[in-house]
Parts: structure tokens; C-alpha cells; sequence
């Protein structure tokens, strides 16, 4: 069966939705805080969700590799395209974060970026996580994330509840990832908070969580 058949054409439709938004106008302050996160890493990377591959040309020299892993074939194909101009190897896989296509401990580092909004069961993927990093190996973020205020906390329930998820891939702005992080092992190195929102539309996916948690190996 193929990528397409078992993950859905929903989705593909949220891919090119992105992809289209993006070459329409694209989002410099969400670029500027995908660039300050990636900065930082080096050796063998995995990317989880990595969607048309919007960050490849941002990772730095000292990365060695990235293994990108997709889901969805139309984000897969136009991430392959990516992969061949990136500075860094890329290799691009079919593959979903509650099952990485990799061995134990085979990443010194692991990339999300908006993707624990959307996929099915965090805490399983988190686990995986942990699983193919290194001891002591990062964990990446960069994820939209429920408000601490709640009455944005209602809008975003609201909405999500309204068309959000189910036009939007499954996302969900009303995740507490941060806690996720720290319940499946991790400790931060350094975490910001903050908004932003590149339209209005997008306005209750704008909390969110920067910053590096490192697996403690326990
Ligand atoms: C909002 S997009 C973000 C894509 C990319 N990380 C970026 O920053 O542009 C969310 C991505 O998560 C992917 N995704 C959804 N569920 C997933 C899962 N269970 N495992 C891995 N990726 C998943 C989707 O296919 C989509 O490409």
C-alpha cells in the first residue's frame, strides 16, 4: 500500500496548503527561529516530520547527515527536492515519529519543528526519540503550544474543535508539549516562549516553545 493510501489524502492537501503559503509569502520570523535552533547542531541528525523540507538549508556544516523522515508523499516529494540543494547529506524516508526507520542510539541529534502538534500519540513518538538519540544527545523544538492564558487557551480549544484539526492534518494548537518534553526524559538546555503569528488566520497557533532538551540517558 502506498504512503499515500495509509496516510490520507487530508493531509497531502494540509502539505500543499504550506507549500503554497509559503512561495505566496514567506514567513521571515518563523525562518529566523528555525535558523537560531538549528544553529547549534552537529553530527548525525534525524529530522521528525520534516514536511517539504524547509529546513535543509539551514543546517549548519558541522551536521554530518540528516535522516528526514515524512509520512506524506506530496511533503516527501518536494522535500526530496530540498535535499538535493541542502548544504548538509539529506536523505528523505517514508517513515512515521511513533516508529523511526533507525537503530538505537544512531543520532547525536533529533529535529521537531511543528510537528508534536500533529502527530497521533506524542509521548509514543518522544519515546522514540529517546530511543535513536545518543545518551546525552538533543532534542531540537520548535512547537506551537497551548497558551498560558486561558482565555486564548478557550479560542484555541474552540477552534481546533471547530475546523483547526480536522482541516489542518490532525494539528492540535492545544498541546502542552513542553511537559511532554520533560515527561518522556528530557531536561532542557535552554528553552524560550514566545508569539507568533504570521496572519491573524494563524493566530491560535502562535505560542510557542523554542529550545534544545538534551536526553538524559536514564
Ligand atoms: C505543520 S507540518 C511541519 C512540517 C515541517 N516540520 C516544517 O517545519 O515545515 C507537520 C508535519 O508533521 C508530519 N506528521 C504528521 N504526523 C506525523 C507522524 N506521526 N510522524 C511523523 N510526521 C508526522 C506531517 O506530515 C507534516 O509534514
Amino acid at each position: 500500500m502506498s504512503g499515500g493510501t495509509l496516510y490520507g489524502e487530508g493531509r497531502s492537501r494540509f502539505a500543499r496548503l504550506l507549500e503554497w503559503r509559503e512561495e505566496r509569502r514567506p514567513d521571515l520570523a518563523t525562518l529566523e527561529l528555525r535558523r537560531r535552533l538549528l544553529s547549534g547542531l552537529r553530527g548525525r541528525v534525524v529530522e521528525i516530520g520534516c514536511g517539504e523540507g524547509r529546513a535543509f538549508e539551514l543546517y549548519p556544516q558541522q551536521v554530518e547527515q540528516v535522516l528526514a523522515v515524512e509520512p506524506d508523499p506530496t511533503a516527501r516529494a518536494a522535500a526530496s527536492e530540498r535535499a538535493a540543494d541542502a548544504p548538509v547529506p539529506v536523505e528523505v524516508v517514508e517513515g512515521f515519529a511513533e516508529r523511526l526507520p533507525a537503530a538505537d542510539a544512531a543520532f547525536d541529534a533529533a529535529v521537531c519543528v511543528w510537528v508534536l502538534c500533529s502527530v497521533p500519540d506524542p509521548a509514543s513518538a518522544l519515546r522514540e526519540v529517546r530511543r535513536v538519540l545518543t545518551p546525552g544527545g538533543e532534542l531540537a523544538v520548535y512547537e506551537h503550544v497551548r497558551s498560558p492564558r486561558a482565555p486564548f487557551r478557550a479560542l484555541q480549544h474552540a477552534l481546533d474543535a471547530l475546523f483547526w484539526t480536522r482541516s489542518l492534518g490532525g494539528c492540535r494548537t492545544t498541546r502542552d508539549t513542553e511537559v511532554a518534553i520533560r515527561a518522556a526524559g528530557f531536561e532542557f538546555d535552554w528553552i524560550e516562549h514566545g508569539f507568533c503569528s504570521s496572519s491573524l488566520l494563524t493566530i491560535t497557533a502562535a505560542p510557542y516553545i523554542l529550545g534544545v532538551a538534551r536526553n538524559n540517558g536514564v
